[in-house]
């Protein structure tokens, strides 16, 4: 048997990033939401672990490690450790979503390694256990278990579905050269952030607009008016080309821009799928040689075929 399970990546409608924890992570305040570019994970029964990966036209995947460094095998391995099962599998992952982009493909691997290899050996792994064993791989990879629009907290890993109404349209230019979350996180504390107009000042003060209220209007506009990263300031500073790209997208018709995660991957909303079209067009016009359509939400980790 072989079972495929794909996975979303991810956006940060509002990332809001507070200080520094005791642990190395920051605190976060964030509302997700998965959108419509995926990797697909294979999963059959082997004689011993091994991966392979493939990558979609036009993706490069070369720094993406094939060992025990990859985080489908890190989730294979926390699976068979929780059920203390010895089977191994050949993991084969079919990569659509840009790597060190901001979008979380890592962590899409993981979650889908998991809800693949839970169903190919039939664990019947709760809920609430494959969330834990997520939550314990990485900060993002329980939103990409549960998809949909979801807010995010403690340092990311804690999410609770929002309620959220119509799609939202994306363009999506990613990035020739990725960019390391790390890495954007250390620039963030060398600038001495938080500043005071950060997202997650705001959120303290009560003063960010009412993000979970907008997405249950739809409206794009309202949607537009809301979105806030705290990270754009230290991902600028590390990669200050990207500010063109923002800026390309706004005079090319979009309602925002926004970064997407810890970038380099820059979004840009639009009004509906017609002008969204229209804004893809302005951005090759304007020389940017990738540039991708993505609706979101769409669902987390599911199977998608088995045979
Ligand atoms: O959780 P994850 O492995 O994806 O995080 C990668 C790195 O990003 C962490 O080691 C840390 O440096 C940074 N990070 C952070 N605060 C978070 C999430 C990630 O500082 N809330």
């Amino acid at each position: 048997m072989s079972l495929i399970v794909r996975a979303p990546a991810k956006i940060n409608l509002r990332l809001g990033v507070g200080p520094l924890r005791e642990d190395g992570f920051h605190a976060l305040d964030t509302v997700y939401q998965a959108i419509g570019l995926y990797d697909d994970v294979q999963v059959e029964p082997a004689e011993q672990w091994s991966l392979t990966l493939e990558a979609a036209p036009g993706l490069d995947a070369s720094q993406v490690p094939l060992d025990e460094r990859n985080l489908a095998l890190q989730a294979a391995r926390a699976l068979t450790r929780h059920h203390d099962v010895s089977a191994r599998a050949h993991v084969h992952i079919v990569k659509g979503i840009p790597v060190a982009g901001g979008l979380a493909g890592g962590s899409a691997d993981a979650a889908a390694t998991l809800v693949a290899l839970d169903r190919l050996w039939d664990l019947q792994t709760s809920d609430e256990d494959l969330l834990a064993l997520a939550a314990g791989l990485g900060s993002d990879v329980p939103f990409a278990l549960v998809g949909g629009t979801a807010a995010g907290t403690g340092r990311g890993e804690r999410v609770q579905r929002l309620d959220d109404h119509g799609t939202a349209w994306w363009v999506v230019v990613p990035s020739h050269e990725g960019l390391s979350t790390p890495t954007v996180f250390a620039e963030y504390d060398r600038l001495g952030l938080p500043a005071d107009d950060s997202v997650w000042r705001a959120g303290e003060r009560g003063t960010a607009p009412d993000l979970e209220g907008v997405l249950r209007t739809g409206d794009p506009a309202l949607l537009a008016d809301a979105l806030g990263n705290d990270l754009t300031e230290p991902a600028l500073s590390l990669r200050p080309d990207l500010r063109r790209t923002l800026d390309d997208g706004r005079e090319a018709g979009a309602l925002a821009a926004l970064l997407s995660g810890s970038g380099p991957t820059c979004l840009f909303l639009c009004r509906d799928a017609v002008h969204a079209t229209a804004v893809r067009i302005g951005l090759l016009d304007r020389g940017h040689e990738r540039v991708e359509s993505a609706a979101g939400p769409v669902a987390g980790a599911h199977v998608v075929r088995y045979e």
